[in-house]
């Protein structure tokens, strides 16, 4: 029996008449109820427009909206709560970093480092700052284990570089990537840190003051809160110096016909009005993540994915991308392709057998033609599977190629 089973109503279900596996939580998390009652809540007790109203209801919301922010700063060590910029998700914080920073301060000549792996969530914004601004995108490659070496990052970030982009976990070989060890290198050479921590916020703790990077970035629903809710932090010293993003309401101090002032942080980076439903979801989803606790998250996904790896090895024509021997500084995502077999044929067959995994080329196509593949399957694990997700999958898989008629 799954102990998580009574907090996540959606795992309780059949697909295809088969007990649902749910293997895509690197694409999004489930959310337990509490993250689902308290917008419910929100919603029935609390809902109105946040730093409007000088009523009662407004005036709620406005505290539930900014007790969040404070929560996010706690979660992840930052300095002031002004340094939390709610955004929709981790795309839209990237975002906000190479339109407010990247098309203000890189210039001509300037080199962007960054991992091949990327997701193009932080590989596409870049190439736009790059392209506006004459800069030049440098690659850093994993070796053949997923890891970046030091000679690869000594090679690639010099006194040229002026912007680092790097995830904390790549999403397709599930490598965790030396944050700090980058950062100090940028630093040295007087470049920023932009991190995207999508892949490592719901499963790994990051201290933003021990990670070093100068911007962090997550979503909300891959660590259960709802979809539309993500995180920027950016260090104060960035952020003021930085122009707003989107421009319009909630965002001014002053506007004159011909030009206007901005609001100070984090509003200046907030404009319209926000997503108060969600923000209280991502504080429910804090707490309901700080209660299962990193540990335990840590230990279950570690099991599962040696567990997995281990299955994975045993069954012919399966081959498996990025670190198999490193597991232990390894996320539980694993991405492989059955010989012969199209990975949506793949994910379709797991598909009947109520086995959601992703396949496709993940947002990473720099990363696919590195691997000389066109696409790959991805199973992703989060702390509420089990050994019998884990079994279900290594035995739906073993039939894939039966299926289809080719060799065992
Ligand atoms: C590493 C990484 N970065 C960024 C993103 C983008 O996240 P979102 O779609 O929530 O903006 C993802 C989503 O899969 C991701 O895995």
């Amino acid at each position: 029996m799954n102990p998580w089973a009574e907090d996540f109503p959606i795992l309780n279900q059949k697909m295809n008449g088969k007990r649902l596996v749910y293997l895509d939580n690197a694409a999004t998390s489930q959310r337990p109820l509490p993250v689902i009652r308290a917008v419910d809540e929100f919603y029935r007790t609390q809902n109105a427009n946040p730093h409007r109203g000088l009523y009662e209801l407004s005036v709620k919301a406005t505290q539930r909206y900014e007790d969040a922010r404070s929560a996010v700063r706690k979660f992840i060590g930052a300095g002031e709560d002004c340094e939390v910029i709610f955004t929709r998700n981790a795309s839209e914080s990237l975002n906000l970093v190479a339109y407010s920073y990247g098309m203000t301060f890189l210039r001509e000549g300037d080199e962007i480092a960054l991992p091949v792996s990327e997701h193009h969530s932080n590989l596409v914004p870049w190439q736009m700052v790059a392209k506006a601004k004459g800069a030049k995108l440098v690659y850093l490659y994993p070796d053949r284990d997923g890891r970046l070496t030091d000679e690869e990052i000594d090679a690639k970030i010099t006194k040229r570089t002026k912007l680092v982009a790097v995830a904390h976990v790549s999403n397709v070989l599930g490598s965790v990537y030396p944050v700090r060890k980058i950062a100090d290198r940028a630093h040295a050479a007087g470049a920023v840190v932009v991190a995207d921590c999508a892949q490592s916020v719901p499963h790994r703790r990051v201290n933003v003051q021990e990670l070093g990077a100068d911007f962090m970035a997550f979503s909300g629903h891959k660590m259960m809160a709802p979809m539309g809710i993500g995180v920027l932090y950016g260090r104060k010293e960035l952020l003021e110096k930085m122009p707003p993003f989107l421009r319009g309401g909630e965002m001014i101090e002053y506007v004159h016909e011909q030009d206007s002032t901005f609001a100070p942080l984090p509003q200046k980076f907030e404009a319209g009005t926000q997503n108060v439903g969600g923000a209280v979801g991502l504080e429910a989803a804090i707490r309901y993540l700080e209660g299962v606790g990193y540990d335990r998250i840590q230990k279950t996904e570690n099991e599962l994915l040696n567990y997995t790896l281990d299955g994975l090895a045993e069954i012919p024509h399966v081959v498996v991308y990025g670190g198999t021997r490193n597991r232990e500084n390894r996320g539980g995502v694993i991405s492989f392709n059955v010989e012969g077999v199209h990975p949506h044929d793949v994910a379709s067959i797991l598909d009947a057998d109520g086995i959601a995994v992703r396949a496709g080329h993940h947002c990473a196509q720099p990363l696919m033609d590195y691997l000389c593949v066109n696409s790959t399957c991805r199973a992703s694990f989060y702390f509420y599977n089990t050994k019998e997700d884990a079994d279900a999958f290594l035995e739906s898989l073993r039939k894939v190629r039966g299926w289809l008629g080719l060799g065992a």
